[in-house]
């Protein structure tokens, strides 16, 4: 059998590192490779992720980078399928919700190639983030749905996808961490950094939502202010983030107390998680991190398509209310959060059912 994994997105790294060490396992019955779109393109997007999480280098680069939707997604599409038309694997896997899943998924299928997408089913419901189209689009064109939390299987049904293409697996992400979290808990990101654990607060935002509009961006800045008067703030950047805050004029307006710094690789961010007292984010990926780290997490938007990291993790909607949110996080630094369990199948073998899935497809 041979397969495709697409990746383009930081996010895509950490999902099919897993899965590609267990394929590995299966020289004689799979043969996987690995095509990267070049969405994600700085060696901190990207490259840092392929050393970190040990994974080859990608079997093809369609060194597509950035561009407007339809830009970016229709170049993806066609430099995609000169791949499929050369290669015909058998199956392309497909994971999360960004543009290069839409686009991969699309063209594959459109070339009668078996679609499989791992991360399935995830719903905000707010058609009007890019990722809810990608992930609706994605579903919609899928053969075999890879569910990481039950949510995910309810949408599908709901959305009248056949029960027999679905297959609840949990959150391949967390495999990742279970593998790693050895190097985790050895890095010495805190010390370089002279943070004490449990002491500063982890801040991430990059979603168009929050940081497109130079009003609520400078909000954001002023935020990141008054939280850093209290407590060490770490704000690695996401490039569309710093792109933002240069182009509005916003970069003198962060205090000196917010520890501006570039993005940080894998296994410095994931300790950089762990040690936090709170994450305050807008980011997917990190509000399932925390809710297996059990860090509290204010997550600012208005919806998740991630519900059980509210109802079992330690995740909260705050929405965009930034008061409400610097309200929070002062009660959680008090009196610490409340519940946090770790949602079911969240336990490191993702890939292995998913493969175990696929052999006997
Ligand atoms: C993308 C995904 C988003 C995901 C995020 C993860 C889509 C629609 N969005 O958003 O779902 O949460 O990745 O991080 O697919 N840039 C660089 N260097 C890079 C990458 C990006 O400079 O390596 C800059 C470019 O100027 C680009 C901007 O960031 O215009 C946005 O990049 P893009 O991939 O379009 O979307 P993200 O915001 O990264
Ligand atoms: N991440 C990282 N370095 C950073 C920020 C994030 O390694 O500086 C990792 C982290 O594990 C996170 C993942 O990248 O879960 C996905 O990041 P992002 O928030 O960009 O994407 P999303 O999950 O929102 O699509």
């Amino acid at each position: 059998m041979k397969i495709i994994s697409v990746v383009g997105a930081r996010p895509n790294f950490i999902k099919i590192a897993p899965l590609d060490k267990v394929l590995r396992q299966f020289p004689g019955r799979v043969e996987h490779l690995i095509c990267h779109t070049g969405q994600h393109f700085d060696e901190k997007m990207s490259d840092i992720f392929f050393r970190e999480l040990e994974m080859p280098k990608p079997t093809f680069n369609l060194g597509i980078n950035s561009g407007s939707h339809a830009s970016q997604t229709g170049r993806i599409m066609m430099e995609f399928e000169k791949v499929l038309l050369e290669q015909k694997p058998d199956l392309v896997l497909v994971p999360g919700d960004v543009n290069s899943t839409l686009a991969c998924s699309l063209t594959a299928v459109k070339l009668g190639i078996r679609v499989g997408h791992i991360e399935s089913g995830l719903r905000s419901n707010d058609r009007s983030m890019p990722e809810e189209i990608n992930r609706v689009v994605t579903d919609a064109v899928s053969d075999i749905l890879f569910v990481s939390e039950e949510s995910g299987t309810t949408n599908l049904l709901r959305e009248g996808v056949d029960k027999s293409k679905i297959h609840f697996v949990g959150n391949i992400m967390i495999d990742s961490l279970v593998f790693f979290m050895p190097r985790i808990e050895q890095s010495a990101i805190l010390e370089t950094m002279g943070l004490v654990a449990k002491q500063y607060l982890l801040v991430t935002f990059h979603r168009p939502g929050n940081v497109d509009s130079r009003e609520f961006l400078a909000s954001l800045i002023g935020f990141l202010n008054s939280l850093a008067k209290e407590r060490t703030v770490v704000f690695p950047v996401h490039p569309r983030t710093l792109n933002n805050i240069n182009s509005f004029g916003l970069s003198g307006m962060l205090s000196e107390n917010v520890m501006m710094i570039n993005p940080v690789g894998y296994i410095e961010f994931l300790a950089l998680t762990r040690s936090a007292a709170l994450v305050i984010t807008d980011s997917g990926g990190i509000q399932e991190e925390t809710t297996f780290l059990k860090v509290p997490c204010l997550t600012v938007r208005e919806n998740t398509e991630r519900p059980v990291t509210i109802t079992l993790g330690t995740n909260e909607l705050v929405g965009k209310d930034l008061d409400r949110c610097l309200a929070r996080a002062a009660e959680i630094l008090k009196n610490g959060h409340g519940k946090s369990e770790i949602p079911p199948f969240w336990d490191g073998h993702v890939a292995e059912r998913i493969a175990e899935i696929l052999l006997n497809h």
